[in-house]
């Protein structure tokens, strides 16, 4: 097998149409049939090709395709958003009456969505610490038929054992879903780790250019056909438009990762050395609870960490006022730095007491560190710790 670096160059294993060497835009929501049988047929699945775009569109295939082959799996599906995709993911498993465990450190409104929206359709869940085997042990249900976690988890990088959580789950028929959003296949997959289902908000790494919303979910091929269907039946495809730049992006991935990577790896150490800085949530710190897990499962930590500031929230809300170079945004992945505030911003939705557990202080902050040249980076912030 091709090297990753390869394969995000050459795996979209489309024929592109009049020798095209770009993967061309299907702006098109239609295709015409050479017959009546031919349409028939294709609707009865007696032959490939293309019917209806929120069915499927060359461009969003070929981005499956070349997704599903970086996370080792059978099949993608594209979403249009990292929200529709783990809502597709969940909701063509579960039915009323049904039972989730998710894990505790996870992005408001997923945990919305799994403990409220779910709850409404008679599906039950329980949240809980998935770095802790004996807690999922001791949450699992006759009812219980999935396993959902972030790990990486967002904002305070909570790592899970992939693997010892699809130990567990596979015996019991548990499905276990991983949001792998905060890696990107570059550095994780989860599927090689055991996991049923690896999704992202594409979004994010992904598309790594903060100009696309999408979301993506890698599994075998007979799970990601009851996805497909559901995807069919509720209109949440990824537009064309947003799968070319995606597969543009994508085109990249590996370097991006890497920078990010390696940038982190220089802000943390910068950040670890000052005194208003409090607590560091990073899996490359070799003192952080996950480290050794995050060491085993992913090839590199990613480019999205917290840290929290001794003096809490006036010192966190005036720091992000006094950056002039970081931007003050939701969102991460971007080849520039993004900085926020999850306990007033993507976390707020998160009722006060898992907010505790997760670790969401008043003085938290998320950095998704870009791909800049980190001296800039690192001195923006430096003034602008100064200056609080
Ligand atoms: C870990 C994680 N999963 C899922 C999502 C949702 O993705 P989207 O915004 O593309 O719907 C986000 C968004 O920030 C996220 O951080």
């Amino acid at each position: 097998m091709h090297g990753f670096t390869t394969r995000q160059l050459h795996a979209d294993g489309q024929q592109k149409p009049l020798n095209a060497h770009a993967m061309p835009l299907f702006l098109t929501s239609t295709f015409s049939f050479d017959s009546p049988e031919a349409g028939a047929d294709l609707f009865l699945g007696r032959r490939a090709g293309h019917i209806y775009s929120r069915v499927g569109n060359p461009t969003v295939e070929a981005l499956e395709q070349v997704i599903a082959n970086l996370e080792n799996g059978e099949a993608a599906v594209a979403l249009g958003s990292g929200m529709a995709a783990i809502h597709a993911s969940l909701l063509s498993i579960l039915k009323a009456g049904d039972h989730v465990i998710c894990g505790e450190v996870l992005y408001s409104p997923s945990l919305h969505l799994i403990t409220e929206r779910l709850a409404d359709l008679g599906i039950t869940s329980t949240v809980v610490d998935t770095s802790n085997e004996q807690a999922v042990r001791d949450a699992i249900r006759d009812k219980t038929k999935v396993i959902f976690f972030e790990t990486p988890a967002n904002p305070t990088c909570k790592i899970t054992d992939i693997r010892a959580i699809a130990e567990l789950a596979r015996p019991k028929g548990i499905l276990t879903i991983v949001d792998n959003t905060f890696s990107s296949p570059y550095f994780q997959r989860p599927l090689d780790h055991g996991a049923d289902i690896s999704l992202h908000s594409a979004t994010k790494y992904l598309n790594g250019h903060g100009d696309v919303i999408g979301g993506i979910v890698v599994a075998r091929s007979e799970l990601a056909a009851m996805i497909r269907t559901y995807r069919r039946d509720t209109g949440g495809i990824l537009s064309p438009f947003d799968a070319y730049l995606l597969l543009r992006g994508i085109r990249t991935l590996s370097l991006r990762m890497l920078r990010h990577h390696d940038n982190a790896m220089k802000l943390f150490e910068f950040l670890s050395s000052v005194p208003k800085v409090g607590k560091l949530y990073y899996p490359g710190d070799p003192q952080f609870p996950g480290h050794h897990v995050a060491a085993r499962q992913m090839t590199g930590f990613g480019g999205c960490f917290s840290f929290e500031l001794a003096d809490g929230f006036e010192a966190a809300t005036r720091l992000l006022s006094k950056l002039k170079l970081c931007t003050l945004a939701v969102s991460l992945g971007t080849v520039d730095t993004l900085i926020e505030h999850p306990a007033s911003m993507t976390h707020v939705a998160t009722p006060k007491d898992i907010m505790e557990r997760q670790g969401i202080t008043s003085g938290l902050v998320r950095i998704s560190v870009g791909c800049e040249d980190i001296e800039d980076v690192i001195a923006d912030l430096e003034d602008a710790l100064e200056a609080i």
